[in-house]
C-alpha cells in the first residue's frame, strides 16, 4: 500500500517535477520528512499555470498603453492644493485613529539580496547617530501615534518562513521594543518554488527545493489565509496603514492620509511623489478605462517618461513609493482565491543556485531560471474609489535598498539628518512665534 509521502512523490512525477525527488533515497529520514513537508506546501497546478504563462509562454508581455493617463491625485497644501481638505482630512484621521480602526502593517518578507547584510532587514541599523534598527524606528513612532491618539496600535509584521523565526527573535531580545506583546502579529508569507527555463522546479540542496516568497502582494493572501483579517474585524479595525521595512523616515501612522482615506470611502489608497527626474526608476500612478494602475518604469517606453505638460512639467510625475492603506475587507477580497480577485504573478529572471541532475552544487554566473512574485499595487485596479494623495519625499520616502550609492545606508542617513535638521528648525521657529507671542 501506498503511504502518503509515496502518493506525493507519485503526483510530483505525474506533473513532471519528478526531479525533486531524484536523491530522496540518499538522504537521511529526518531530510526526507523535511523535503516530503516542503513539497506539500507547494500547489502543483498553480506552478503549471505559472510555468505555462510566465516560462514557456510569450516571455515578454507588453503592457496595453492606449488611453493611459496620469492618475489624478490630492496634491499638497504646499503645492497648490487646498489646505482646507487637508486640515478635514487630518481630523478625520484622527477621529479614526481614536477609535482604534487602524493597524500598521509593514511588509518584511523580503530576501534584501541587494544590501548584502545577514539577517531580516528590520534588525539593520539605520539610524545615523545611535544607530537604532529599522524595526525600532518603526516601533517608536507606532508607540508615539498611540499615545497621541490614546489607543494601542496593532502592528502586523508579514515576514517569510525564511526570516520568521530570526525576526521573532530580534524582537524578544528587544523586549519588542516596549510595545505589548500582544500588540504585535508576525504573519508568515507564502513561499513559491524556483523554476529552470525548462519550468523544472530547481532543488537548493539534495534534499531542499528552492523557494523564495511569493513578492509582497503575497501579503494579502497572507493577512487572510493567517487570519489575520478575520482578527482585525473582531478588533474593529478596518484601516491597515502598509509600509515597507526599508523605508526608515516613513510616516507609519499619517492621520492626513487615513482621512483622505476615509473620506474618499476609498478601498485602497496610496501616497505618490513627483518624480525626481523623467526616467526615475519607480512605478507610475496612471488611469487606463476608469481604473487605478500602476505601470513599472520597464513596461513603459522612454518618450512617454519624458513627455512633458502643455505649462511645462513631466506628464506622467506620479511615482509610487510603496506607502498605501487598505480597506479590511478589500484586503479579505483581493486576497481571496475568488475569481477576478486574485493578483498576478510577475516573473524575474535570477541566479539560482542549484543542484543540477548529477548532484553537483552549481552556483551560475548568469541567470538560469525564474523566480514567481506578485506585487501589491496589482490590487490598485481592483479596488473602488482609489485614492491618491501627494507626499514630500523628504517627509515620506528615503529607502535602504542597495550596498551603496542611491537608495544605500548612506544616502537615508543623509536624508534623516536632512530631516532631523528641519524639525529642529520647525520647533525652534514654533518656540520663537510662541515666545514673540507672549511678549
Ligand atoms: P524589494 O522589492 O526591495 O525586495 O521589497 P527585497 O526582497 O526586500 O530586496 P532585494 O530585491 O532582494 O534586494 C520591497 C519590500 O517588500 C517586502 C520587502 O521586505 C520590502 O519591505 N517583500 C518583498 C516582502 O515582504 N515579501 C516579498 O516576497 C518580497
Amino acid at each position: 500500500m501506498l503511504n502518503s509521502s509515496d502518493i506525493l512523490i507519485e503526483s510530483f512525477n505525474q506533473a513532471g517535477q519528478g526531479q525533486v525527488f531524484q536523491f530522496f533515497d540518499e538522504l537521511d529520514a529526518a531530510t526526507q520528512a523535511k523535503l516530503v513537508a516542503q513539497a506539500e506546501t507547494i500547489d502543483l497546478a498553480e506552478v503549471k499555470e505559472l510555468v505555462e504563462e510566465h516560462v514557456k509562454g510569450s516571455q515578454h508581455h507588453t503592457l496595453n498603453l492606449d488611453g493611459l493617463e496620469p492618475a489624478p491625485y490630492e496634491a499638497l497644501a504646499a503645492n497648490g492644493g487646498d489646505s482646507a481638505q487637508w486640515s478635514a482630512a487630518k481630523d478625520a484621521g484622527s477621529v479614526a485613529l481614536q477609535a482604534g480602526r487602524v493597524a500598521a502593517f509593514t511588509v518584511a518578507g523580503g530576501q534584501g539580496t541587494r544590501l548584502g547584510y545577514d539577517g531580516p532587514k528590520g534588525t539593520y541599523p539605520v539610524t545615523p547617530v545611535t544607530g537604532k534598527t529599522l524595526f525600532q524606528v518603526f516601533a517608536e513612532k507606532i508607540a508615539r501615534s498611540g499615545e497621541r491618539y490614546g489607543v494601542t496600535i496593532p502592528w502586523f509584521i508579514l515576514t517569510s518562513e525564511i526570516n520568521n523565526d530570526a525576526t521573532v527573535a530580534a524582537f524578544e531580545a528587544a523586549d519588542f521594543f516596549g510595545l505589548s506583546r500582544e500588540s504585535v502579529h508576525f504573519i508568515v508569507q507564502g513561499l513559491v518554488p524556483a523554476v529552470d527555463y525548462e519550468g523544472k522546479i530547481l532543488l537548493a540542496e539534495k534534499g531542499k527545493i528552492a523557494m523564495t516568497p511569493d513578492g509582497h502582494g503575497g501579503s494579502l493572501r497572507a493577512l487572510v489565509r493567517s487570519g489575520a483579517v478575520d482578527a482585525m474585524k473582531a478588533q474593529g479595525i478596518d484601516i491597515v496603514s502598509y509600509f515597507q521595512v526599508d523605508n526608515p523616515i516613513v510616516q507609519c501612522i499619517d492621520p492626513a492620509f487615513i482621512g483622505f482615506h476615509v473620506l474618499g470611502q476609498s478601498e485602497l489608497s496610496s501616497k505618490m511623489v513627483p518624480k525626481a527626474y523623467a526616467l526615475e526608476k519607480v512605478g507610475h500612478f496612471c488611469v487606463q478605462n476608469g481604473s487605478a494602475l500602476v505601470v513599472e518604469y520597464s513596461d513603459m517606453p522612454d518618450e512617454m517618461q519624458e513627455e512633458t505638460k502643455a505649462g511645462g512639467g513631466i506628464r506622467f510625475n506620479g511615482g509610487s513609493v510603496a506607502i498605501h492603506i487598505f480597506d479590511r475587507d478589500f484586503i479579505a477580497r483581493a486576497g481571496g482565491s475568488g475569481e477576478g480577485s486574485k493578483l498576478p504573478f510577475h516573473r524575474a529572471d535570477k541566479k539560482i543556485p542549484h543542484v543540477n541532475a548529477t548532484g553537483e552544487t552549481i552556483q551560475p554566473d548568469a541567470p538560469n531560471g525564474v523566480k514567481f512574485e506578485m506585487f501589491v499595487f496589482d490590487a490598485l485596479p481592483l479596488a473602488k474609489n482609489p485614492v491618491i494623495i501627494e507626499a514630500a519625499r523628504a517627509d515620506d520616502f528615503s529607502p535602504v535598498k542597495n550596498a551603496e550609492g542611491v537608495d544605500s545606508p548612506q544616502s537615508s542617513k543623509e536624508d534623516q539628518l536632512r530631516m532631523f535638521a528641519r524639525w529642529l528648525k520647525a520647533a525652534g521657529e514654533v518656540s520663537r512665534q510662541m515666545i514673540l507671542a507672549f511678549q
